[in-house]
């Protein structure tokens, strides 16, 4: 009984980062690819005014299971804005392959999948545009967890437009040892770029994607956390050079990491890639995922 959602991991082909903003936030220009690494999402009901989540799978250690799991928080804040709050309870059963603090909007893509199957579950009339703003309220990337795709980004990151893209790319993500905290990576950020301008979309990435042609879209890969990251986790520097070294089209990290992101020619060197990287010990697991994938979808 109840309702399932499955909701995939994103990658940043692109993150342009400028300023800090009065309010903390950093200005973005990203395109984000969905990848198809998936969480599920299980809503059932409880009693009035009961919100509970439980977590199975990647990580569960490090997810928070009182009021601050952002799924929770998404719950909460679509039956306070959308629905009879004294009347409605909801039971989360999230079950992860999605690093934890790993730079692929784990947590994000969670709410986001918590919004649509709360709305299912309790029969709320709710249409898309208000369910985005919501999204963008819990955070910069639960919108673009909803869209899916391939998506270009701006304001901190919550505006979200489909992009013009061609073709299925085949990734290999590496997952490091420890994760690393988003706000900390932007600290560094603002303290490695003082002279941080304005963002904005690299044209030599859209035309790639346009293109369709992974040896075009290797090298037009970029990310302005990257630095920011390497300095906190220095050993990430090794795990993308024997990437590199391995016939990885391209490399980064993703998001503000520590996930490194591999781009492979097709599928048979994608299997080669991850086997490399598996055996290298610079990393904890290596997963393969193709993209772009649809975001989040009921699937019972
Ligand atoms: O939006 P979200 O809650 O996912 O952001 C987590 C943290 O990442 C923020 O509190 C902020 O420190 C940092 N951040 C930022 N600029 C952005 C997005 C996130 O500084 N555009």
């Amino acid at each position: 009984m109840g309702v399932r959602v499955r909701v995939p991991a994103k990658i940043n082909l692109a993150l342009k980062v400028g300023p800090p903003r009065p309010d903390g936030f950093h200005p973005l220009a990203t395109v984000y690819q969905a990848v198809s690494l998936y969480d599920e999402v299980h809503a059932s009901w409880a009693n009035p005014e009961e919100f509970e989540v439980s977590v199975s799978g990647e990580g569960v250690a490090q997810v928070p299971l009182d009021d601050s799991n952002l799924a929770l928080r998404a719950a909460r804040l679509l039956a306070r804005t959308h629905g009879d709050h004294d009347s409605l309870g909801v039971r989360l059963s999230i079950s992860k392959a999605i690093p934890v603090a790993g730079g692929l909007a784990g947590g994000s893509s969670n709410a986001a999948a918590a919004l649509l199957a709360c709305a299912a579950l309790w029969d709320l009339d709710v249409g898309p545009d208000a369910l985005r703003s919501l999204a963008a309220e819990l955070g910069s990337d639960v919108p673009f967890a909803l869209l899916g795709g391939t998506a270009v980004g701006s304001g901190r990151g919550e505006e979200v437009v489909p992009a013009l893209a061609r073709g299925t790319y085949h990734w290999v993500l590496a997952f490091g040892h420890l994760g690393l905290s988003t706000p900390a990576v932007y600290r560094r950020f603002d303290e490695l770029s003082p002279d941080a301008t304005v963002p904005e979309i690299p044209a030599d990435l859209m035309n790639a994607l346009r293109s369709g042609d992974p040896r075009q879209l290797g090298p037009a890969l970029s990310n302005d956390l990257q630095p920011a990251a390497l300095d906190l986790q220095p050993r990430l520097g090794l795990l993308l050079e024997a990437g590199l070294e391995a016939g990885a089209l391209g490399a980064m990290v993703s998001g503000s990491g520590p996930t490194c992101a591999f781009l492979a020619a097709d599928e048979a060197d994608a299997v080669e890639l991850s086997v490399a990287l598996s055996t290298d010990g610079l990393c904890r697991a290596v997963r393969r995922a193709t993209g772009p994938v649809v975001g989040a979808r009921l699937v019972g």
